[in-house]
């Protein structure tokens, strides 16, 4: 397995530049998730990492090897796309066993290779099966099992699971990430998912304009974003962001609740609100308002877990508080974080 550095590594086609001096370094055995907005340079930074895309400026390195100019077959990887074509006339078996016949492998050696990566994502008793006697999901283990024949050094997955259904894709997440684990390999992944990002990173890098704006694990990313954008991508409702005088104040839908909720609790900042509609969500209820002043008619969204009890209804005021520890400030012109978040190095992998 092997360790990666982006060096300063940039693309511009014709005059746009899709990835804009990124520089990150994926350590040996980490998972490591690319997430941001449709468009952000995601693909086209994990394209030039794979070797199907040269970078303008910068260096790929893999490994001890500078691998900026060397094909993608040189560079010992595996990769998993969106669209995993399955050749449909060849059984999994053969499927799996494609890329050892295609180096010229023989034998013993492609079975033994092609039971071991079917073992490995548990498809062993699929294997006489043609592709379309399977499910998308038996599918999509076929093509990361054929990826892993030739004992990748780096796996790079494009929105590997964006074909599954939301119950599948749950299952195939928790399968990827122990056998990641399993294996101990080191992966990139890409995905516009935030959850399916902050389920699966050990750091999530998160990219917008084809520039890193943050790198940090799940916990870092939600509770310390780096800048406004940030801290409205990740989270669902977003981080509400109220302009005040000299400051951008930010608070997390989950934070502000009921002043009663706080008991005798002292550090809070209070907050009245003019509720607009609450909605019933099942295990929460989303409660959306104006701020009364000092916070400037600002409209906020607030989230309440159903069996907290509060005296709340549509068109009357409430009284809410935050912690005051649990307020983020940002700057107003730069859109950063003040003071700066924790240093991004702060906790890498906690898996080993
Ligand atoms: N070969 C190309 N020629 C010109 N522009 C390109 C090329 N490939 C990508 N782009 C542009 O570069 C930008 C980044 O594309 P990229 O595919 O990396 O985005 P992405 O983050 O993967 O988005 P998505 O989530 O939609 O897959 C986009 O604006 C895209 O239109
Ligand atoms: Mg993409």
């Amino acid at each position: 397995m092997a360790r990666v550095e982006i060096r300063n590594v940039g693309k511009i086609f014709g005059n746009y530049k899709a990835v804009d001096d990124v520089s990150l370094t994926i350590e040996d055995g980490e998972f490591v998730v690319l997430l941001g907005p449709s468009g952000c340079g995601k693909s086209t930074l994990l394209r030039m990492v794979a070797g199907l895309e040269l970078p303008t400026f910068g260096d790929i390195v893999i490994g001890e090897t500078v691998a900026t100019r060397l094909r993608p077959k040189d560079r010992n990887i595996a990769m998993v796309f969106q669209n995993y074509a399955l050749y449909p006339h060849l059984t999994l078996y053969e499927n799996i066993a494609f890329p050892l016949r295609v180096a010229g492998r023989r034998g013993d050696e492609v079975d033994k290779k092609v039971r071991w990566a079917a073992g490995l994502v548990g498809i062993e008793h699929l294997l006489a099966r043609k592709p379309r006697q399977t499910s998308g999901g038996e599918r999509q283990r076929t093509a990361l099992a054929r990826s892993l024949v030739r004992d990748p050094a780096l796996f790079l997955l494009d929105e590997p699971l964006s074909n599954l259904d939301a119950k599948l894709r749950h299952s195939a997440r928790d399968e990827l990430r122990t056998f990641q684990e399993r294996v101990g390999m080191t992966a990139l992944y890409v995905t516009h998912d935030q959850v399916e990002a902050m389920g699966l990173g050990d750091r999530v890098v998160v990219m917008q304009g084809g520039r890193v704006r943050q790198v940090g694990t799940p916990e870092e990313i939600y509770l310390y974003p780096a800048d406004t954008f940030v801290a409205t991508f990740i989270g669902t409702p977003p981080m509400n962001l109220i302009d005040m005088p000299g400051e951008v104040l930010g608070v997390r839908p989950e934070n502000l609740m009921p002043v009663s909720f706080f008991g005798q609790e002292s550090g809070l900042r209070r907050m009245t609100m003019l509720v607009s509609r609450i909605e019933f969500l099942g295990s929460d209820k989303l409660i959306y308002g104006a701020l009364d002043d000092p916070f400037g008619q600002a409209k906020v969204i607030a989230r309440l877990p159903s069996s907290v009890p509060a005296d709340i209804r549509e068109g009357e005021r409430a009284h809410f508080a935050v912690r005051e520890h649990e307020l983020r400030s940002f700057d107003p012109q730069t859109g950063l974080a003040r003071p700066a978040p924790i240093p991004q190095r702060a906790s890498v992998a906690s898996h080993g």
